[in-house]
C-alpha cells in the first residue's frame, strides 16, 4: 500500500525519463545529457509565413523559456495579404494552398482555423485573340478534348508531377523524425537524389520534353500555368515548375478569413515578441568563447539593438533587398546574386468586357479564370474572378454580366487604356506591386541556409521553389537545424539514405 502511494506521483516522471532515454538511444547522441544550456534569446527577422512558422517551431523545439523576438518592418503576413473592397477582404498575394501541403493543413487545425470553401468555376487559356483551351462542364469531355489535342502529353505530365510530389512528400516524414539539412541541395537530394538537385538547374520545358510531353502542349498549357503562378516562362527550373503544375491539378484551398491569419495566430500562440522595426544590420560579437549576434534596428523612436544567441533571417537577402548589412564577420558574408520578379496584382471591382474575349453577350461568358499564352497581344498574365476571404454557405458567384471582383496579375502596372479593354467599366482598382518570387533565370545557385554558426537564412529555399508551403518546410528545417546544432546532435543533420533509416527506426 505505502509503496504504491509513494510511487504514484513518480510514475509520470518515470515515463518521461524513459521516453528521453529511448529517444537518446535511438539517435545515439547525448544531446540533452551534455548539459548544454538552452539558448536565452532568439531573433527572427520577418513575420511572413516563413518567420511566423519558424518562431512556432523554434519554441516547440527549444521550449517556452526561450525569448523569441520577431522583427517586422511592415505587415505581419508579408506576401500573404488582403485588400478590402466593399467591406470584404480579398487575397492580393499568396492565394491558394495545395491539399497535400501538410504543414499548412496542420497549422489550420492547430489554430482552430477553417478551410475556405472552394466555389466552383471554369478556366480557359487566352491567346490575346481567342481561347486555345477551354474547360467544359463535363470532366470526361475535358479529358477527351485534351487527348484529342495533345495525345499522350496530358497523361505524361500527370505522371511526372505525381512522381515529383510523391518524393517531395518524404520531407514530412524526415522532419517528423527530427532530421534537418544544412543546405537546400542536401534536402533535395535526400528526397529525390541527383534528379531532384538537377531539377533546380534545368528548365521545366527540358524535363517535360524528355518525358515525352510535346512542344505544342508546353506552348499552350504549361506556358499558361507558369505565367499564372510565377509570371515567368517555361525556362523556370523543373523543380519550381513541378510545384506550380501540382497546383494546377486542382485540390486547392485557402484559409477562411485570409491566409495571413495563420501568421498572426502562430505569433499569438507562441507569445513571440513582435517588434515593429526595420532591421538594418547584424554584427558578430564574441565573449568567453561564445558568439552573440547584435541585431540593429530602426523604429519610429530611432535606433536600437539587442543581442541574441541565434538569429533566423526570414526575408529575401539577394540583391541587397532587405538592406541588412553584416558586420564583423570574418570571412564576410557574401552578397547574394539574383533578382526578384515583379508581379502587379490589381484587384478590380467592375464589369468584365466580354467582347474582348469574343463573347458579345456578357451573360454567356463562362469562365472565372483566364490564363494566357506568351503572345505579344496579351498584356496580362492571368485574371481570376475571386471570392472574399469569408465565404458564407449562401455565397453564390455573380452572374457573368454583373459587377464582380477580379484579380489581374501583370508584369507592369495596367494602364487606364488596358483596364478599359478588360472591363466595360469599373468602380475601383487597388494595385499591389509585389517583389513576388525569384526571377529564376537571374541566378542558378541556391543560397546557403547557414550564414554563420547560429545565423540562418530561411528564404534560401525560395530559390528551389517559392510557395507558402516551401516557406514552412524551410522554417521547420531551420528550427530543427538550429536545435540539432545547438545540442551537437550531428546524427540528425544531412543523413544519407534516410528512406531506409527511417524504416528501420520504426
Ligand atoms: C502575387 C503573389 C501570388 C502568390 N501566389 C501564391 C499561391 O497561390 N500559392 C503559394 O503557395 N504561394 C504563392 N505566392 C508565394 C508566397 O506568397 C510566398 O512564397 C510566401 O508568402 C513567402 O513568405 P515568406 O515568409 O518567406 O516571405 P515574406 O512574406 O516576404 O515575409 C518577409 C517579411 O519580412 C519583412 N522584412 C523584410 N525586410 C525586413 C527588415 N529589414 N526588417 C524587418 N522586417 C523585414 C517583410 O516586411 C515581410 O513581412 C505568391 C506570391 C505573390 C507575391
Ligand atoms: C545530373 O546532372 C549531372 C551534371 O549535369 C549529370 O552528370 C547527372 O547524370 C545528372 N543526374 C541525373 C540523375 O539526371
Ligand atoms: C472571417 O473569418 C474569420 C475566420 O473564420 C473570422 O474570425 C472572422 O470573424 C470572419 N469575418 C467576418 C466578417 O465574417
Ligand atoms: C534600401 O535602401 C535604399 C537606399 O537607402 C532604398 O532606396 C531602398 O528603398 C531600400 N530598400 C528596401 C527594400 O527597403
Ligand atoms: C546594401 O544596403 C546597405 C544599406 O542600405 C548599404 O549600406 C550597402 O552599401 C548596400 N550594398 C550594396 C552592394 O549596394
Ligand atoms: C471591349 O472590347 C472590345 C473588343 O476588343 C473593344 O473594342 C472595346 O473598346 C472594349 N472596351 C469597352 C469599354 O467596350
Amino acid at each position: 500500500m505505502m509503496a504504491g502511494l509513494q510511487q504514484l506521483p513518480c510514475a509520470p516522471r518515470f515515463l518521461v525519463c524513459l521516453a528521453l532515454a529511448v529517444g537518446m538511444m535511438r539517435t545515439g547522441s547525448s544531446a540533452a545529457a551534455a548539459g548544454d544550456a538552452p539558448p536565452g534569446k532568439i531573433a527572427v527577422i520577418g513575420a511572413g509565413i516563413g518567420g511566423s512558422s519558424v518562431a512556432y517551431f523554434l519554441q516547440q523545439h527549444f521550449g517556452s523559456q526561450v525569448q523569441l523576438d520577431v522583427y517586422e518592418k511592415d505587415m505581419v503576413g508579408g506576401r500573404l495579404a488582403t485588400v478590402t473592397v466593399n467591406k470584404q477582404q480579398y487575397e492580393s498575394g499568396g492565394a491558394s494552398i495545395h491539399s497535400l501541403n501538410l504543414h499548412m493543413q496542420d497549422f489550420v487545425k492547430l489554430l482552430g482555423l477553417k478551410h475556405r470553401r472552394e466555389v466552383a468555376g471554369k478556366s480557359a487559356v487566352f491567346s490575346g485573340e481567342h481561347f486555345v483551351l477551354e474547360e467544359t462542364d463535363w470532366y470526361l469531355l475535358n479529358l477527351f478534348r485534351l487527348w484529342w489535342h495533345y495525345g499522350m502529353s496530358f497523361l505524361r505530365l500527370q505522371m511526372w508531377v505525381e512522381e515529383v510530389m510523391e518524393k517531395f512528400m518524404r520531407i514530412y516524414k524526415y522532419q517528423a523524425h527530427g532530421y534537418a539539412f544544412s543546405r537546400v541541395e542536401e534536402l533535395l537530394h535526400s528526397l529525390g537524389g541527383d534528379t531532384f538537385v538537377n531539377m533546380t538547374q534545368r528548365s521545366v520545358a527540358e524535363s517535360l520534353l524528355e518525358v515525352g510531353v510535346t512542344q505544342r502542349f508546353i506552348d499552350d498549357v504549361i506556358v499558361a500555368i507558369l505565367r499564372a503562378s510565377y509570371g515567368q516562362s517555361v525556362l523556370v527550373p523543373a523543380f519550381a515548375g513541378a510545384m506550380s503544375l501540382a497546383g494546377a491539378q486542382g485540390n486547392m484551398w485557402a484559409v477562411e478569413g485570409g491566409n495571413k491569419l495563420v501568421c498572426s495566430d502562430l505569433l499569438k500562440l507562441t507569445k513571440a515578441n513582435v517588434i515593429q522595426a526595420t532591421v538594418t544590420a547584424i554584427s558578430l560579437h564574441s565573449s568567453e568563447g561564445k558568439n552573440f549576434y547584435q541585431v540593429h534596428y530602426e523604429d519610429e523612436e530611432g535606433q536600437g539593438s539587442s543581442f541574441y544567441d541565434i538569429v533566423v533571417i526570414a526575408t529575401q537577402l539577394h540583391d541587397n533587398k532587405s538592406n541588412i548589412t553584416f558586420q564583423n564577420f570574418d570571412p564576410p558574408i557574401a552578397e547574394f546574386p539574383g533578382t526578384f520578379h515583379t508581379t502587379i496584382a490589381s484587384i478590380v471591382h467592375g464589369y468584365l468586357n466580354s467582347s474582348y474575349f469574343g463573347f458579345t453577350d456578357p451573360k454567356l461568358f463562362p469562365f472565372t479564370s483566364v490564363l494566357t499564352t506568351d503572345s505579344p497581344a496579351v498584356f496580362f498574365n492571368s485574371m481570376d474572378n475571386i471570392c472574399p476571404v469569408n465565404v458564407s454557405s449562401t455565397f453564390r458567384r455573380k452572374q457573368p454580366q454583373d459587377a464582380a471582383v477580379w484579380r489581374v496579375h501583370s508584369q507592369h502596372p495596367l494602364e487606364k487604356q488596358e483596364l478599359k479593354i478588360l472591363f466595360r467599366s469599373y468602380y475601383s482598382v487597388q494595385v499591389t506591386e509585389w517583389q513576388a518570387y525569384p526571377s529564376y533565370e537571374s541566378s542558378k545557385t541556391l543560397p546557403p541556409i547557414i550564414l554563420h554558426d547560429n545565423l540562418y537564412y530561411l528564404n534560401s529555399m525560395e530559390w528551389a521553389a517559392s510557395s507558402v508551403e516551401m516557406a514552412v518546410v524551410a522554417a521547420k528545417n531551420v528550427a530543427l537545424l538550429a536545435y540539432n546544432l545547438w545540442y551537437h546532435d550531428l546524427d540528425k543533420i544531412d543523413q544519407k539514405d534516410l528512406i531506409h533509416k527511417i524504416k528501420t527506426e520504426l
